[in-house]
C-alpha cells in the first residue's frame, strides 16, 4: 500500500509536472511574454524588459537618460536644439513613456500634440507633399533669435450620443487651426494632429515578422467580413526600398530607429544620419540658427531606440475575475479581434530577450478605413485619409494612471475608452453599432476587461 501510493506519487508527480511545462510553452501568451512586468502605477511603463539580462538593462538605463534628455540650442554635449522645435526632449511628450495630454488651453506649451502638415498630392516615393516655407510639421517653438513657425488653435464640436437604452455619452470632435504663422499659409494645406502615444513594448512589435503580417492581411476582403486589414509600404532610409511600414498612427515608419529619427529631427530640430537637413532647411525662416554639421551621433540615435525597443509592457490585472473574461468573450464577439488582433510569436530579433515571445498586443499593425468622423483625408504611402493603423489595446487600462491628462485616439479627442469605441466607424461601424446595441451591464464587462488591459 505505502510502495503503491509512494509509486503513484512518483507518476502524478512526473506527469503531472510535465503537463503543465509542455501547456506553458504551448498556449501561455502574456501582454509582451517573457518580458512582462507587473505593475499597476504611474511608472508601469517605465520598467526594462523583465527578462533582460545584465548588459541590456545597463544599456538600457544608460538609454534611459537620453530619453530623458533634454537637447539646448548651443553647441554643446546635447546641443543643436532647433531653431524650429516642438519640445527638446522625448519625454515632454511622451508623459512617463505614455501619452501626451492635448493642449489644455489656447496657447499651451506643454502638450505633446503635433500636427502634420502637407499639400494636396504625394511625392515619388508615396510620401506627403512638404508645405512650401512650412515643411511636413508646423514646429510651434523656437530658439532664441529666431520665429515659430505658427501656433495651435483649438476648438470643439460637441455632441450628445445616446444608446438605444437612454444612456448618453458626450463625444466632443476637435477642429485644429494653425495660427499666428510666420508668413501666410499657402492655401489648401491638409492638417492631421497627432497626440503623442505611448512608446512601451516597440521592439517586440518591431520583432513581429512580415510573413507573419502577410498572413493575416486581408487588403482585398477576400473572406467578406467587411475588415480589409492592408500593410503600408512605406519608405525605409536604411535600405533605401519600400518596406512594410509598422509605427507611428498610419504605420508610416519601418522601424523604430527611423521613427527615433524623424523624432529627432522633426520634433527637436535635431539633425542625424538618416535625416541630415534641418527640417527648417530651404525655408524663408530660421536660417540663421542652421547647422550644417549632424547634431545626434549614431550612437546617441541607437541609443534612443534601444530604450524605446527594450521598454516593458505592464501585464493585464484581474484576468480570472468573471466580468474581466465575460468582457472578453464580448470583445470577441463583436468582433474587435478581427483588428484588435489579441496575439502574435515574435520572429527572431537583433535584442535576443524580445525573440520568439507569444505577446497579446491587440493589433493586426495593419491600415484600415475608421470611417470620415475619424478621417484627417492625409494620406501617407498606402494609407488613405480615412485609414489608420489599429492601435495596440495592451496596457491601455493604465493610460490616466500613467498621466491623467493623457486621452485616446491619434487626436486624443477621446476623454475615456468607451468615447474611444463610439468614434469607431468604416470597417468597424458594425463592431460598434453592436457595441451600442449591448445592454449597460454588458458594456461595463467590455469596458471592465479593457480597463484591466
Ligand atoms: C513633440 C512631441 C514629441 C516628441 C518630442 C517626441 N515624440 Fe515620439 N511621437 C509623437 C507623436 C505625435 C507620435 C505619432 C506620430 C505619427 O503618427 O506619425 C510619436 C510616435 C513615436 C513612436 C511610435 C509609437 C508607435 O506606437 O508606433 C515612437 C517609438 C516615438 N515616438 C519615440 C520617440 C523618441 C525616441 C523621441 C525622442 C527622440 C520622441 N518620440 C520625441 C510625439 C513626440
Ligand atoms: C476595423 C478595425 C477595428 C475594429 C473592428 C475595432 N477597432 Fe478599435 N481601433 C481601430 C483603429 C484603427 C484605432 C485607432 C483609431 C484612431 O486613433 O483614430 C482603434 C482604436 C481603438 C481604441 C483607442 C486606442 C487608443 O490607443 O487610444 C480602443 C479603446 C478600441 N479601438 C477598442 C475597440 C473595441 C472595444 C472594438 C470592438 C467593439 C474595436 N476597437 C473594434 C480599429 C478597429
Amino acid at each position: 500500500m505505502y510502495r503503491l501510493t509512494v509509486v503513484a506519487l512518483i507518476i502524478i508527480f512526473f506527469f503531472g509536472s510535465c503537463t503543465k511545462e509542455e501547456s506553458k510553452d504551448v498556449t501561455v501568451f502574456e501582454a509582451g511574454g517573457k518580458t512582462t512586468i507587473y505593475s499597476s502605477g504611474p511608472d508601469a511603463y517605465t520598467f526594462p524588459l523583465a527578462n533582460a539580462s545584465a548588459s541590456t538593462i545597463d544599456a538600457h538605463f544608460k538609454a534611459d537618460a537620453d530619453f530623458a534628455q533634454q537637447f539646448v540650442s548651443a553647441p554643446a554635449l546635447f546641443g543643436g536644439l532647433g531653431p524650429v522645435f516642438n519640445q527638446n526632449a522625448c519625454e515632454s511628450c511622451h508623459i512617463r513613456n505614455g501619452r501626451s495630454a492635448v493642449p489644455q488651453f489656447n496657447g499651451d506649451m506643454q502638450s505633446g500634440l503635433l500636427l502634420k502638415i502637407s499639400m494636396p498630392g504625394h511625392t515619388i516615393q508615396g510620401a506627403p507633399n512638404p508645405v512650401p516655407d512650412f515643411g511636413l510639421q508646423l514646429q510651434t517653438k523656437s530658439i532664441f533669435g529666431t520665429v515659430a513657425e505658427g501656433q495651435i488653435h483649438k476648438s470643439n464640436v460637441s455632441n450628445t450620443f445616446t444608446y438605444p437604452d437612454g444612456e448618453t455619452s458626450t463625444l466632443h470632435k476637435p477642429i485644429y487651426q494653425i495660427v499666428q504663422t510666420y508668413k501666410p499659409l499657402p492655401p489648401h494645406v491638409v492638417v492631421s494632429a497627432r497626440n503623442a502615444p505611448p512608446v512601451f513594448g516597440m521592439g517586440l512589435l518591431e520583432a513581429i515578422s512580415i510573413s507573419a503580417m502577410q498572413a493575416v492581411a486581408d487588403e482585398t476582403d477576400a473572406d467578406f467580413n467587411g475588415i480589409s486589414g492592408k500593410i503600408n509600404w512605406v519608405w525605409d532610409i536604411a535600405s533605401a526600398s519600400l518596406m512594410r511600414g509598422k509605427f507611428g498612427y498610419k504605420a508610416s515608419h519601418t522601424t523604430a530607429l527611423q521613427q527615433t529619427a524623424g523624432a529627432f529631427n522633426e520634433d527637436m530640430g535635431l539633425t542625424n544620419s538618416y535625416f541630415d537637413a534641418e527640417n527648417a532647411h530651404g525655408q524663408s525662416n530660421a536660417q540663421i540658427g542652421l547647422q550644417t554639421h549632424i547634431d545626434v551621433s549614431d550612437a546617441l540615435l541607437e541609443s534612443a531606440a534601444f530604450y524605446v525597443r527594450t521598454i516593458a509592457v505592464p501585464a493585464a490585472r484581474n484576468t480570472t475575475n468573471q466580468a474581466f473574461v465575460a468582457g472578453k468573450q464580448l470583445f470577441k464577439s463583436l468582433n474587435c479581434n478581427a483588428c484588435h488582433k489579441e496575439q502574435w510569436i515574435t520572429g527572431p530579433a537583433f535584442i535576443p530577450e524580445l525573440s520568439h515571445q507569444k505577446i497579446e498586443p491587440y493589433t493586426d499593425l495593419l491600415l484600415h478605413d475608421m470611417g470620415d468622423d475619424l478621417a484627417d483625408n492625409r494620406p501617407e504611402f498606402s494609407a488613405s485619409g480615412n485609414e489608420w493603423r489599429t492601435a495596440p489595446l495592451w496596457g491601455i487600462g493604465l493610460t490616466q494612471v500613467v498621466n491623467p491628462k493623457a486621452t485616446f485616439l491619434h487626436d486624443g479627442r477621446a476623454h475615456t475608452i468607451e468615447e474611444a469605441i463610439l468614434w469607431h466607424g468604416g470597417e468597424a461601424q458594425k463592431s460598434k453599432d453592436d457595441f451600442v446595441r449591448l445592454s449597460k451591464a454588458e458594456r461595463e464587462k467590455l469596458l471592465l476587461f479593457l480597463k484591466n488591459l
